[in-house]
């Protein structure tokens, strides 16, 4: 057994999880990407995503970590050694990590940004003013060095908290700020759906019109419930191998996957009324939270310094526990392989990813001409971590779950040595064997195809 290290309650599992789940992922990327897809019609799509694939999903790579006791890799390996080629799903899943921590690091970098801004009360001086804060989020996320800077900054964090260890560093500050993280969203729902003219945001979001949805709609449906757990890439079955023996991993999961949804339909409600509201296009892009939350915020008069400097500071931290989750994956990983110290391992993947996160940084500004395949850095190796790798890693992992790995661990891993019931079995062994491989592979292909 490589790894002794776990998490110290089924409780600081569980937020830890959520720690990793719930991030910019549901706040910034949900809300635009639902947005530029259609609304209602994109989250039932996104939801059956979320439920039928999913928390499968979460599950089998809670299996596959807590069974091996082992990171992505030597974990197929070990629990099916007669084909070590199996490892090349978790191969896929570090190097998807790699490339997802390295953009992520982008969009927090302007979160953090928008931290300083909003405590130096330059956010908050913009007014209601739609085109003055539009201008200045460009003018921010496109000059060369400032969001580089707090792109550094933000690294530097992760990092720190990675070098305090698993329990002390991960569990401790999941387990404090993400319930401060849903009150203020709570907050932000409640004062966006008394704006003038919220009704409209709320209907984009639940009267599904199908006739805007598209197959590249539904292919980012699955990519977004795929990064929004963030599963397909390998560092559930990390988590997975933290989780207490003694832990109910289907709850787990379901715990996970359940707030993970509920906090990302609630950032829905808090930016697509204000949207309407203030006059933005839902279609906005990744920008969207970061031009209309400044508007929200400096409609709440005097109060509006204090909520917009909280949010963006519970934002970022929001961002630091999913950013933790990957870096902690690719650390022991590389732990798991070599015999080198945790911190090298750590400060190694630090560097790597801050430097390629400049660059993609860089790539929306003064590096925005260099492209491939006609997109920019940035665009490229968003489609690369939302519509390819994720979804090829998670069919790997499904097959592996549903067809490889020995029944009999799994049903012993799941009941925890025969103590729970397993009432949900054949319906999840249903799921992970048909359903979900053939899901992928349906939208996987027409992906690639369109
Ligand atoms: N799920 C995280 C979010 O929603 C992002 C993430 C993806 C984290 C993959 C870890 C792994 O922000």
């Amino acid at each position: 057994m490589a790894q002794q290290k776990s998490f110290s309650s089924n409780l600081g599992a569980i937020m830890a999880a959520v720690g990793s789940a719930v991030g910019l992922g549901n706040i910034w990327r949900f809300p635009y990407i639902c947005g530029k897809y259609g609304g209602g019609a994109f989250l039932l799509v996104y939801l059956c995503f979320v439920f039928l694939l999913g928390s499968v999903l979460m599950m089998s790579e809670f299996v596959i970590g807590r069974r091996s006791q082992h990171t992505p890799i030597k974990a197929f390996q070990t629990l099916y050694p007669k084909h070590k080629a199996w490892g090349l799903v978790g191969a896929l899943g570090i190097v998807t990590s790699f490339f997802i921590l390295s953009q992520y690091l982008v969009i927090s970098g302007w979160t953090t940004g928008y931290v300083w801004h909003s405590v130096s009360g330059v956010l908050s001086s913009l007014g209601t003013d739609s085109a003055a804060i539009s201008s200045f989020f460009t003018e921010f996320s496109t000059s060369p060095w400032t969001p580089v800077l707090f792109l550094g900054v933000f690294s530097l964090i992760v990092l720190i908290v990675i070098l305090g260890g698993v329990q002390k560093g991960i569990e401790n500050v999941s387990k404090v700020l993400m319930p401060l993280l849903v009150l203020l969203v709570l907050v932000l729902c409640v004062r966006s759906l008394t704006l003038p003219g919220a009704g409209k945001g709320v209907e984009y979001l639940f009267s599904p019109d199908f006739s805007k949805l598209t197959g590249e709609g539904v292919l980012a449906a699955l990519g977004q419930a795929l990064f929004s757990l963030s599963v397909g890439m390998g560092v559930m079955i990390v988590y997975g191998s933290y989780i207490p023996a003694g832990d109910n991993i289907f709850k787990t999961a379901m715990w996970i996957t359940g707030c993970d949804t509920l906090i990302a339909i609630l950032s829905g409600l808090a930016i697509f009324p204000a949207v309407f509201s203030c006059g933005f296009e839902p279609t906005g892009g990744p920008g969207l939270v970061f031009l209309v939350l400044p508007n929200v915020f400096n409609s709440m008069g005097a109060a509006s310094v204090v909520f917009a400097s909280l949010f963006f500071l519970l934002l970022m931290v929001a961002a630091i526990t999913s950013a933790i989750s990957l870096l902690e994956a690719l650390t022991a990983w590389i732990c798991d392989h070599t015999q080198i110290r945790r911190w090298v391992g750590a400060v190694l993947f630090f560097v790597l990813t801050t430097a390629l996160g400049v660059m993609f940084s860089m790539s929306i500004g003064s590096l925005s001409h260099i492209k491939i395949t006609g997109l920019t850095l940035f665009d490229f190796v968003d489609r690369l971590n939302s519509i390819y790798l994720p979804p090829l890693c998670a069919l790997g992992t499904i097959i592996f779950f549903g067809w490889v790995m020995p029944e009999e661990d799994i049903k012993d891993e799941l009941s925890n040595h025969g103590t729970l019931r397993l009432g949900y079995y054949k319906l999840l062994r249903f799921m992970a064997r048909y359903v979900a491989p053939l899901a992928l592979l349906v939208v996987l292909i027409s992906g690639i195809i369109s």
